[in-house]
């Protein structure tokens, strides 16, 4: 059976101000009537599945289990961060705990806030990476890209393998450069990674033990010092605290050997900003993605969302309107990356 991990880290400050660190993106109503990290936990539910690990920070643990007997998870592990160190620590929590029962068993890493629409595809996707998995092969799954994204890793495509569906990866670059992006997306050869992975536990930690040699015995130490409190599992804050911060796929994507790549067309979203959600959404005559208590007038191609009052739109072309019970945000579609700006002039004047 594989074993669902959900990272639940970021604090999604493009989607501001709905999504903020206390009550980030993932826990929200998203793409449907369920929270994205619901969509994500059934998605890893039934059959071939065993109950999901969530790493997560230890102010979220009750919002999120809670979320999850809602939408009828059986016993989930929750792992509690006491801080948050990037994907690579709390991933490599997740295999520390799996290989105590199960050093062979195949993990599938999923972050809690992306959007896929064809879970047939998915599901497809999904053997055939574990199938790799199994062979000691760190899977990525290679989504289409349609622009020079320079928040995404890039991986170029090699050789098929053995396992149907599967190929080598010549080379697994994060974030490039803008210009570097807009080769990548030029040469026909390139992939977005999807941030999902597939791997076993004992590919995972001897690829950190060759890779990210410092992260590896400050998690350990993190989980033998762990406590167990009710439902969840309390990394030990010393150890974890002293740990690097890095990412998945810097410390490991990048580096190792022994990567492949499923490419796969899942109808995947990562569900970064307003104007992401505008393309999910649906849309009226003229385009325009309403939810809540919202009147529109002339307006075409918008985005319009009121969580409070009600919002009223004449006239406007490619705009987000954004209405929370305490802030309002409106912008040019086109800006949504620029959200972020706000958020951050926002923390410094505080
Ligand atoms: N538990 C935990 N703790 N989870 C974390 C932490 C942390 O400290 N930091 C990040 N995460 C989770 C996030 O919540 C998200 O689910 C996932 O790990 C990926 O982190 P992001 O911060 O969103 O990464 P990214 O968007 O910059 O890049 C990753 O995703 C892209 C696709 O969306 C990479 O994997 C890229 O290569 C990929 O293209
Ligand atoms: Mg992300």
């Amino acid at each position: 059976r594989i074993v669902p991990v959900i990272l639940s880290g970021g604090s999604g400050t493009r989607l501001w101000p709905v999504s903020r660190e206390s009550f980030p993106k993932q826990l929200w109503p998203l793409v449907s009537e369920r929270t994205l990290m619901q969509e994500t936990a059934l998605r890893a539910d039934g059959p071939g599945f065993a109950p999901p690990i969530v790493v997560c920070n230890n102010e979220h643990r009750f919002l999120i289990a809670e979320q999850l007997r809602d939408a009828g998870i059986r016993t989930p592990r929750i792992l509690l961060e006491p801080i948050g160190r990037n994907s690579a620590p709390a991933i490599t929590a997740a295999a520390l705990l799996v290989a105590e029962d199960d050093p062979d068993a195949v993990l599938w890493m999923m972050a809690a806030d992306s959007s896929i629409t064809d879970t047939a595809a998915l599901r497809r996707a999904l053997d055939a990476a574990a199938a790799a998995a199994r062979e000691g092969y760190v899977v990525t799954f290679g989504m289409q890209p349609t622009a020079p994204e320079t928040g995404y890793g890039y991986i170029e495509l090699g050789d098929p393998l053995p396992a149907d569906g599967v190929y080598g990866v010549a080379r697994f670059l994060e974030k490039p450069d803008a210009a570097t992006a807009e080769r990548f997306v030029a040469s026909g050869r390139h992939l977005w990674n999807s941030g999902m992975f597939v791997f076993t536990a004992r590919t995972l930690l001897r690829e950190l033990e060759t890779h990210a040699p410092d992260v590896l015995p400050r998690v350990r130490q993190a989980m033998a010092n762990r406590q167990d409190d009710l439902d969840f599992i309390r990394l030990e804050t010393e150890a974890f605290k002293a740990c690097p911060s890095i990412s998945i796929d810097y410390a490991v994507a990048e580096r190792t050997s022994r990567a492949a790549v499923v490419p796969a067309a899942l109808g995947w979203s990562d569900v970064g900003s307003w104007g992401a959600l505008w393309e999910l959404g649906e849309k009226d005559a003229r385009g325009n993605v309403a939810l809540g208590d919202v009147v529109l007038e002339g307006a075409e191609n918008c985005y319009v969302r009121s969580d409070g009052m009600l919002a009223a739109v004449v006239g406007l072309r490619d705009a987000v309107v954004v209405v929370t019970e305490d802030a309002v945000l409106a912008m040019h579609r086109g800006q949504a990356q620029d959200v972020k700006k706000i958020v951050e002039r926002l923390k410094a004047a505080r």
